[in-house]
């Protein structure tokens, strides 16, 4: 496994890769993670994926400045690149990208990405410039890495559908697998953030995952609920947590991310459309997200 920290050895790497593969009469097709580093099992799941499906797998290990807002956790943000190195060598990734910020930005950034309406609800709103951030990153490290497939996964389901939007609109010749939330045994979906929770904290943000659980079951069964009683429902499991501060709880299509009236009964909107319900819910100084999408019936 080689570990590059600037974009020319990245460039050269992969191509001399692909050559040897294509000498060989093998696949040259290069899979892509792209992370923030502090690698889980759910970060695990994308690089398994690409391993199978692609000739060349590189990781991406980069704590984006441009995508945290000025009061967000970008200092304190949880790193361990040893830890993360000896997990991409066990994946059998071929590359890790690791560049620093000044590789990155060398010079102040006057062009960015921004996708529009999919970005105004959920994190949007509550993190304003984040997603021109992800979208500027993720464009840039795109070109760099030049990769035919992109493993990104669904608990940021936002992201998303934004970056698979820049990839629609932008033509670009990249085709994004969407992965399934990984959890602990006990429900919490995996994220990095996991760690800054505190024992009681770790205990009631349970809530969540239960929360979408109910709504599972709820939808499941087909009973005739509309969309504000299910909305209702999850909000009052929710808060049956007193450390719980409710962000957002939307229930919205997906991956439109548009509004669905409210008094639409749940069965009604799911033969249009596939709907995602979205949270963003702290927990002490700790924001976590969870959703849950529910396909369209055919
Ligand atoms: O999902 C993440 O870890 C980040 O938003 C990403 C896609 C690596 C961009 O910095």
């Amino acid at each position: 496994m080689e570990v590059i920290h600037t974009i020319e050895g990245l460039r050269s790497t992969v191509s001399g890769l692909k050559a040897d593969k294509r000498s060989r009469n093998q696949t040259d097709t290069v899979g892509f993670v792209p992370t923030m580093g502090y690698l889980h099992e759910g970060h695990m799941s994308l690089m398994e994926k690409a391993r199978v499906q692609c000739g060349i797998v590189v990781l991406s290990i980069f704590v984006n400045p441009l995508q945290f807002g000025p009061n967000e956790d970008l200092a304190s943000y949880p790193r361990d690149e040893q830890r993360d190195l000896k997990i991409a060598e066990q994946m059998k990734v071929d590359v890790v990208f690791m560049p620093n910020a000044q590789e990155m930005y060398p010079q102040k950034i006057r062009t960015t990405v921004s996708v529009s309406e999919l970005t105004e609800r959920l994190c949007g709103a509550s993190r304003p410039d984040h997603f021109d951030g992800v979208a500027t990153v993720v464009m840039k490290l795109f070109h760099i890495v030049n990769p035919d497939r992109v493993y990104f996964g669904l608990k940021d389901a936002q992201q998303v559908a934004v970056i698979q939007q820049m990839i629609y609109d932008l033509n670009m010749n990249i085709e994004l697998i969407a992965c399934p939330i990984l959890r602990e045994a006990d429900g919490l979906a995996m994220s990095s953030r996991n760690v800054y929770l505190s024992d009681e904290e770790r205990k009631q943000a349970l809530v969540l995952s239960q929360a979408l659980q109910n709504a599972e079951r709820e939808v499941t069964d087909q009973t005739d609920i509309s969309i504000a009683q299910l909305h209702e429902q999850v909000r009052s499991d929710i808060q049956s947590s007193d450390l719980a501060k409710v962000d957002y709880i939307e229930i919205l299509s997906y991956p439109s991310l548009e509004i669905i009236d409210s008094s639409t009964f749940i069965q009604d909107a799911l033969s249009r459309n596939s709907m995602i319900i979205a949270l963003a819910v702290k927990f002490g100084k700790t924001r976590l997200i969870d959703n849950l999408i529910l396909a369209q019936h055919s």
